[in-house]
């Protein structure tokens, strides 16, 4: 988890009892003695209607035998409901809802774990929804790799005080592949594909039906195939916001799965019959279920199939997710403390455990003191549960890919070793490659 990003100031007064936290919009406070009985939850599942929530409850009270379906007791806007381990939790429609209920959420998670992160950690995130397809027909079920903005930026910017804040959209690969892998038997049609969430339902999903539209049949057609081209398989109204978010505090298991109402690239208005758009919404719930039946009940043997055209082992062993890496690093340098050189670097590294931290450089007015980027990342590795560094990427203010100082590749060869992957303007190196003929912890061990 990303201890830096968690609003621990607020959060941790809560765990001392020196405030009370109210979940407001929930319509619960973290006093109230309902909350005890959540305090094994081990996944949360988000969906945009309360009516949604209370089939998914009632449906996994049948799975688990039966168990009591506790409800929280405001329904005014959002519906919850608890049982046998899943937190069943509705966001309404479109970011600005959903963050309100993502957001109460996970100050709700930290409180139910005492803080604790490894627990944080294995909890399992989703939403379920519905979308349009993008070349889909109606019916499919897209699982989201990235949510994109309109204008297909792979993350969601908001205003604030600091300036803008930035929030990564990509999808977990890996959790990916398990809820595919889950489905390889069902008969469910199942792709994997990247999402645009757009602010707007008629204005930023190209819509010419619209009270209010800015299209024309050709630019509406071009947005479509051009989202197409770029992988685009789906667009709904929240999971930019969702990965962001969950993105940002760290968790390493979430998802979002969408049936698709409608393929848009033959028309803008849902027509099915009531009917048929719930048997379509239904299989998003019997692709999640299907999944959490493997993952937390271990029902179901998990098969290996491909994710979006690669196979699985090779995702395993492959590529690092290099434009994660360049991305969390440019996210970065807006941490760096740079006054005397203007020269922000920000690095960003997966550990062998998948885990994602970072770093930014912080300069020093004595200037020989000054920090690199890549020393505070491995300050970030260490202070957040250690690990092996498997990939490293620098960049400078410009996003371009950065060579680390001849100190700095000493200390990533200290955490990462020999195989280390490190991105560099002439492409992808070992740290072999990068510093030969190395001192490293083994010249120690006969000492
Ligand atoms: N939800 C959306 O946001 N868009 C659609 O086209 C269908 C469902």
């Amino acid at each position: 988890m990303n201890t830096k990003n968690i609003n621990r100031a607020c959060l941790d007064r809560i765990l001392e009892g020196s405030r009370t936290d109210a979940y407001y919009h929930l319509g619960i406070s973290s006093k109230d003695p309902l909350l005890e009985r959540l305090r094994g939850v081990r996944a949360i599942i988000t969906a945009g209607s309360g009516e949604r929530i209370r089939e998914f409850a009632e449906h996994w009270s049948t799975v688990n035998g039966g168990p009591e379906i506790l409800a929280f007791p405001k329904e005014e806007r959002f519906v919850t409901r608890y049982t046998a381990g899943i937190l069943f939790a509705s966001h309404g429609m479109g970011m600005p809802s959903a963050s309100i209920a993502l957001q109460e959420l996970m100050r709700m998670l930290y409180f139910l774990k005492g803080g604790d992160l490894d627990a944080m950690d294995e909890v399992f995130w989703a939403r379920v929804g519905t979308s349009g397809g993008v070349g889909l027909p109606g019916g499919s079920v897209v699982i989201s790799s990235e949510g994109l903005m309109a204008d297909l930026k792979p993350y969601r910017l908001l205003q604030g005080g600091h300036g803008e804040y930035w929030f990564d959209g990509s999808f977990p690969a890996s959790t990916i592949q398990d809820i595919i892998a889950a489905n390889a038997d069902s008969g469910l049609s199942v792709v994997s594909g990247k999402t645009v969430a757009g602010n707007d339902f008629f204005l930023e999903q190209f819509r010419l039906d619209g009270a209010i539209s800015f299209e024309t049949p050709e630019t509406r057609t071009a947005w479509l195939q051009w989202l197409y081209d770029n992988g685009v398989r789906n667009i709904e109204m929240e999971g930019a916001m969702l990965a962001g978010y969950l993105n940002h505090w760290g968790f390493s298991r979430f998802a979002m799965i969408c049936a698709t109402l409608l393929n848009r690239m033959e028309g803008d208005q849902v027509t099915s019959a009531p009917e048929q758009l719930q048997h379509y919404s239904e299989k998003s719930r019997m692709v999640l279920f299907n999944y959490l039946k493997a993952s937390l009940l271990g029902q179901s043997q998990v098969h290996t199939v491909p994710v979006d055209g690669k196979d699985p082992e090779m995702i395993k062993q492959a590529e690092p997710d290099w434009e994660r890496l360049r991305r969390t690093a440019v996210s970065a340098l807006g941490n760096s403390y740079s006054p005397y050189s203007h020269f922000p670097v920000g690095a960003a590294g997966f550990t062998d455990k998948g885990r994602l931290i970072w770093g930014a450089n912080v300069e020093n007015a004595s200037f020989g003191l000054t920090l690199c980027a890549e020393c505070s990342m491995i300050s970030h590795l260490c202070a957040t549960g250690g690990g092996r560094l498997t990939a490293v990427y620098c960049v400078n203010g410009q996003g371009q890919p950065l060579t680390p100082c001849g100190r700095c590749r000493q200390l990533l060869y200290e955490h990462g070793g020999p195989d280390m992957l490190l991105m560099t303007p002439q492409g992808v190196r070992t740290m072999a490659d990068m510093l030969p003929q190395p001192f490293g912890p083994g010249d120690l061990e006969d000492c």
